[in-house]
């Protein structure tokens, strides 16, 4: 990797040192210079602050680095993307064009990572058959635990660890009935599209990567048109069972921190909703 300053153009004001967090750019002297190469982690920092287009770095795609256009940073909007957006869970049949799914997915690498790693994968599921597969085989998991605390020892553990009062528990029959009867899939709401957020496992804030990528795109979906959901349920059980992980070509050595549900909603929300006020301490 090389970076270089073109002295031609540099006016010394020093951004590009007092930016770099690595200490790859250093005060030498009163000029700036590139003192330790190995440090970069490739942020684009430099690029990105310099005025003067002074530094030339081969790590980087210099025709991605564009100049910011503010005036579309529109708080209004973005308060109205963020509390107008729901979680999805009836999609219209329809699948998502693949160009729309590559949009998302050149908007989510803006997401910031830990280290600047950039180290997230993604697999995209539209597979209609494998889609209705794993919420069968994991609406059949839940089922066959849940029949098992009907009979007296399994309400009696029920009792003793306290989840007998457990919501979810509490639904099971209601959800039995309705799958039955309908066909709603309760686990994967028969979306046409998943998407599967994966990234090193045990690695320090592999699971933070993720999320925030998992975040930027439901944000950015929902100004297409498209609803999402987040999926824990699916994310705990690919941490559990190998056999649905294979199935899902989730690589080796990568754990899935985030799943979404993704598709045309089949009907609008008509109004935003109420939530609680956080707990926030001022120290
Ligand atoms: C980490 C996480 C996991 C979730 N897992 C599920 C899930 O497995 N199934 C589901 O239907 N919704 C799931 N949700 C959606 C939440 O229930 C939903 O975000 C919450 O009720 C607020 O509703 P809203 O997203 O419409 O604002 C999950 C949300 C998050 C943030």
């Amino acid at each position: 990797m090389r970076i270089e300053k073109r002295e031609e153009k540099c006016s010394e004001c020093m951004l590009c040192v007092r930016d770099c967090v690595m200490g790859v750019w250093r005060n030498v002297g009163g000029k700036s210079r590139v003192v330790d190469l190995d440090l970069c982690n490739c942020c684009s920092h430099c690029i990105a602050v310099c005025p003067c287009d002074a530094i030339i770095h081969d790590g980087l795609k210099k025709e991605e680095i564009t100049p910011v256009n503010r005036k579309n940073l529109n708080p209004d909007v973005y308060r109205d993307i963020i509390t107008s957006r729901r979680s999805i869970r009836q999609f219209k049949n329809e699948p998502v064009p693949r160009e729309i799914i590559e949009k998302i997915l050149d908007v989510s690498r803006y997401a910031p990572t830990a280290s600047n790693s950039q180290d997230i994968g993604y697999i995209i599921m539209t597979d209609k058959h494998l889609i209705e597969k794993t919420a069968g085989g994991i609406f059949g998991l839940a089922s066959r635990l849940f029949n098992k605390t009907k009979n007296r020892t399994g309400r009696l553990l029920l009792d003793l660890t306290g989840l007998s009062q457990n919501r979810y528990l509490k639904v099971m029959s209601y959800v039995q009935e309705q799958n039955a009867q309908t066909g709603r899939d309760f686990i994967l709401h028969n979306a046409p599209v998943l998407i599967l957020i994966h990234a090193p496992k045990n690695k320090p804030f592999a699971c933070d990567d993720c999320n925030i990528a998992a975040g930027t795109i439901i944000n950015y979906a929902h100004t297409l048109g498209l609803g999402t959901c987040f999926l824990g349920l699916l994310t705990l059980v690919l941490r559990w069972r190998g056999k649905i992980r294979r199935e899902l070509h989730v690589p080796r050595g990568r754990r899935v921190y985030a799943a979404l549900a993704m598709g045309y909603p089949a009907y609008q929300f008509t109004n935003t909703v109420s939530r609680k006020k956080p707990e926030v301490d001022w120290v």
